[in-house]
């Protein structure tokens, strides 16, 4: 479904129009471009001060590997884990210079007023931010810190990212990444991820990263030699899933609905995936996804994003409308993880990804089952992430919540709910299916060991449930 609004306030008449009335201006967001640089201009990096190094140390290390161009405040002393990266970083002089991304190390915030560092830092640069620039500040998890001022002062983060996200507007995002103790070998997927277009709808998140299998990847094809199985793979969200996934490198097993055949084709001979049809649903799903996963030496990572809404108010929503949206939606996938690890179908270090939505985060009237079936894979994954934490293979379970996408999906919707659906985020626009799908292409990854447990929202930090 076109943004036929997005669309006329590209053109300068739009551009006047809207400003004269106040009207929401989104920019056309940068994304993702084969033979494009991850970080599309310079980089500013900051460290608050304090002895605990290990934070900067990472990011110096990773935007070495990415050959970004580094710049840094005089004053600051993150110049020294720059140079033992290898990187000679220039010094910010306040003038012209424009930064796509800006990140800095809180770590050592240990009060209240030490936050006056982070309000120093971004003040002076918030005019300089690039369009569809980076924000993303790294701390510490503040309910593994005991003293109290240095956990509320890691807390406290979380309100300064997320107004940048909102005050920032021009496609800049904002995200907030929690670091374990011990776990900055890990930042990498995730730095790169944020810093990057493939970002460019997921704004105001806050992420924890914590200790996880370590994993080398080759990072122009981290998904090289993996197979990876997406439900719900013949269009919309699912189909721009296993288009990222093989793009980076997968095998993609393909599944959706036998009356879905000749679409589920097309996508899977276009990406040299292969093709399962099976209603999810089914008694024997789990065998039948077994059965192509063990043709290729198992699974190294499920997508479960096959969905479906059936919406009317409670009191108007007959039975049917209930069950079947809560077995697809929430059953099935529940059914499929239990099947699938009790047999062995998962490798180590696999990774299982779930597509719940904003609605079972705020809630949507007329989508009481809807939202409860979505709610109900946060919980999933929540309860899942701690045992596979202790099952010790390396395996890791989150979710992602869509907000409004531009898909058949919503296309359904009255126009009215459709459009405040599409303006009310910070990119006063929908996002599209792509956003999602490198939004699981980073969780599925396998550096993103990591990563276990979290709900990432990509909605552009709607203004719903927020
Ligand atoms: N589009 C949005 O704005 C949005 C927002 C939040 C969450 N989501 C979620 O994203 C996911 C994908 O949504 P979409 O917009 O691409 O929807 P879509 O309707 O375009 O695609 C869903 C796919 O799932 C398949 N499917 C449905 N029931 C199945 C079953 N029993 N077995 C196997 N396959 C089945 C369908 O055939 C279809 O190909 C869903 O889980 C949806 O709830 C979408």
């Amino acid at each position: 479904m076109s943004d036929r609004y997005g669309e006329f306030v590209q053109s300068s008449l739009g551009k006047k129009v809207a400003k004269n009335l106040g009207l929401p201006l989104p920019v056309t967001l940068d994304r993702f471009e084969a033979g494009e640089p991850l970080v599309r201009g310079s980089v500013l990096v900051g460290r608050a001060d304090g002895d605990d190094k290990n934070i900067s140390a990472s990011v110096a290390r990773i935007l070495a590997d990415l050959h970004a161009e580094v710049y840094v405040n005089s004053s600051d002393d993150i110049k020294d884990a720059l140079a033992d990266a290898g990187i000679e970083a220039k010094a910010n002089t306040g003038g012209d210079d424009k930064f796509k991304a800006l990140v800095f190390d809180a770590s050592n915030i240990s009060n209240a007023d030490q936050l006056k560092e982070v309000y120093a830092f971004f003040h002076s640069e918030a005019r300089r931010v690039e369009q569809s620039g980076r924000v993303v500040i790294v701390g510490r998890p503040p309910e593994n810190i005991t003293d109290i001022e240095a956990s509320l002062a890691q807390r406290a983060l979380e309100g300064f990212v997320k107004s940048v996200g909102k005050e920032f507007k021009r496609g800049i995002t904002a995200q907030l990444v929690y670091v374990e103790e011990g776990a900055e070998q890990n930042l990498d997927s995730t730095l790169r991820f944020f810093t990057s277009a493939r970002s460019a709808y997921v704004s105001g998140q806050v992420v924890r990263i914590s200790k996880g299998n370590e994993v080398e990847v080759d990072w122009t094809q981290p998904l090289g030699g993996k197979t990876m199985l997406v439900t719900g793979a013949s269009r919309g969200i699912g189909e721009a899933i296993s288009r990222v996934l093989a793009r980076e490198g997968a095998h993609v097993i393909c599944l959706d609905l036998p009356q879905q055949q000749a679409d589920l084709q097309n996508v899977a001979s276009q990406i040299s995936g292969s093709v399962l049809t099976v209603d999810i649903t089914s008694e024997d799903a789990g065998k039948e996804i077994a059965e192509a996963a063990q043709k290729r030496g198992g699974l190294d990572a499920v997508i479960h994003n096959a969905g479906i809404t059936r919406d009317k108010t409670l009191a108007k929503m007959d039975e049917s409308k209930w069950d079947t949206v809560m077995d697809i939606n929430l059953g099935s996938v529940a059914r499929l993880n239990s099947y699938l690890l009790e047999n062995d179908v998962l490798n180590d270090d696999a990774r299982i990804v779930c597509v719940s939505s904003i609605s079972g985060i705020a809630g949507n009237m007329g989508q009481t089952n809807y939202a409860t079936s979505k709610a109900g894979v946060i919980g999933l994954v929540d309860a899942t992430a701690p045992q596979l934490d202790s099952n010790a293979k390396g395996m890791t379970i989150n979710a992602v919540a869509p907000g409004f996408i531009e898909t058949q999906m919503t296309a359904a919707i009255p126009f009215a709910i459709r459009e405040s659906g599409r303006r009310m985020n910070s990119m006063s626009q929908g996002g599209i299916p792509v956003d999602v799908a490198e939004t699981i292409a980073w969780l599925a990854s396998p550096a993103a060991g990591g990563l276990n447990g979290n709900t990432v929202r990509v909605c552009g930090q709607s203004l719903l449930g927020a």
